[in-house]
């Protein structure tokens, strides 16, 4: 297999049983993803979006067909090696999934690496480092509820980047944020998906968004297509084709220290 590959879906399948009715949410999906590459996914509310992120990241299985992540055959793994594996390759921003209220920012970025034993001293450090990437390094001492939502989902960021994963996922990232700091935040994970070689997937609802990414792929009848973008978008008047790269420009915390 072509190593560039990050995350490879051959032919997915996922139902559910809901009582005696099955329902049929993946039906036949593919998906190949590079490293480098930063993914946007779109598609009606219902169509099986967070039901892929979820088996890609090895928390769901499928009912039928094989997941390649780093070229491991996830789908085959037991429970054990499957949190090992998503440990060390997947780092998912969900957006329920919140800051640990006691903890401040620079220990819940440290959390992902208790798991691994990093000598305590290393994990400060990275995590500091972590933080600065995404901007946040001069609130490293305070707790999520000091923080702006923009903060809150900067720290959440470095959190999903502390094991180093090849992969990131992320479900509605900019979801609760307006519009100037969830273009940032995507902005970030764009350059994640460059500078660090990393395949980025991103679950959206906003064009703005999938807009930034380099393929945009519609979640429809239970596959993967990226013909019917501009359908699906056309209803809110947004040229998906064009994809200024300078729409969202670099900008630092206005807030005043004091
Ligand atoms: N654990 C489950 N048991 C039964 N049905 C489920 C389960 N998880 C998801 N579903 C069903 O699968 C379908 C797809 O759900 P999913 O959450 O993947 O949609 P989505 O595209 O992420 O939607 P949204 O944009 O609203 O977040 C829905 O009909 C949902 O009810
Ligand atoms: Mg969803």
């Amino acid at each position: 297999m072509d190593s560039n590959v990050a995350v490879q879906c051959i032919d997915l399948y996922r139902e559910f049983e809901d009582g005696r009715r099955i329902i049929k949410v993946l039906r036949g999906t593919d998906l190949a993803v590079n490293r480098g590459e930063f993914v946007a996914i779109v598609g009606a509310s219902g169509s099986g979006k967070t039901t892929l992120l979820n088996l890609i990241g090895g928390l769901d299985r499928p009912t039928a067909g094989e997941i390649i992540v780093n070229g491991v055959e996830i789908t085959k793994l037991n429970d054990e090696d499957m949190s090992e594996m998503r440990r060390h390759n997947i780092g998912v921003l969900f957006q329920d999934q919140h800051l640990l209220p006691i903890f401040s920012a620079i220990e819940n970025v440290q959390v992902p690496m208790l798991l691994d034993e990093v000598r305590a001293k290393e994990r400060y450090g990275r995590a500091i480092k972590l933080l600065e990437a995404v901007g946040v390094d001069h609130r490293a001492h305070h707790m999520p509820h000091e923080l702006s939502g923009g903060m809150r989902s900067r720290v959440a960021l470095a959190r999903a980047l502390a094991n180093n994963p090849t992969v990131l996922l992320c479900d509605e990232p900019t979801g609760d944020l307006d519009h100037k700091t969830g273009g940032e935040i995507i902005k970030l994970m764009r350059d994640l998906a460059k500078g660090e070689n990393r395949a980025v997937i991103t679950v959206t609802h906003d064009p703005e968004t999938a807009r930034m990414a380099d393929r945009i792929l519609l979640l429809r009848d239970g596959q993967l297509v990226d013909e019917l973008i501009g359908e699906f978008f056309r209803a809110s008047g947004v040229d998906v084709e064009s994809r200024p790269s300078d729409t969202v420009r670099d900008q630092k915390d206005t807030a005043v220290e004091g």
